[in-house]
């Protein structure tokens, strides 16, 4: 899932096509990360978070020249967040009967994560 789901747009220098749409010079073409990540051309059913499928690229922090210049930091972020929360609450686990409802067009995250922690 791309918590930055849209939001940042490019201006093709030239007429192009790209996937049978044609794109004229100055156009605003609006970049939806969000849904290229859940490309079904490129991804087995897209919506299962699937820890056994297999590495293939995706553009949670987009790319070329504007790609986000804290793709290596965030992820580290995350890490030490989630060391410190298991190191503290080696027991904790989801509400099984919860439903995660994800919200959000450009920034995209579940709204509520309710949790158990068992002692
Ligand atoms: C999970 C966390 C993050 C996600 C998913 C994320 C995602 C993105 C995406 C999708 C873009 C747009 C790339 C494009 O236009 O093609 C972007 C741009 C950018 N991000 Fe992040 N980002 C994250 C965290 C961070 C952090 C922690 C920093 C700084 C320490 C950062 C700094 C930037 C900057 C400066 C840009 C603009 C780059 C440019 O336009 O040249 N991001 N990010």
């Amino acid at each position: 899932m791309s918590p930055l789901f849209s939001g940042a747009s490019r201006v093709p220098n030239r007429d192009i096509e790209l996937s049978g749409v044609r794109l004229r010079q100055g156009d605003t073409v609006w970049l939806c990360y969000g849904s290229a990540n859940h490309d079904e051309a490129e991804f087995d059913r897209p919506e299962i978070y699937d820890f056994d499928r297999p590495a293939h690229g995706r553009l949670a922090f987009g790319t070329g020249r504007h790609a986000c210049s804290g793709s290596a930091f965030a992820p580290q972020i995350a890490r030490i967040a989630l060391e410190e929360l298991l190191a503290r609450h080696p027991r904790i686990r989801l509400e099984p009967d919860h439903e995660i409802i994800v919200r959000g067009w450009m920034f995209r995250g579940a709204t509520e994560l309710p949790v158990r922690m068992p002692r």
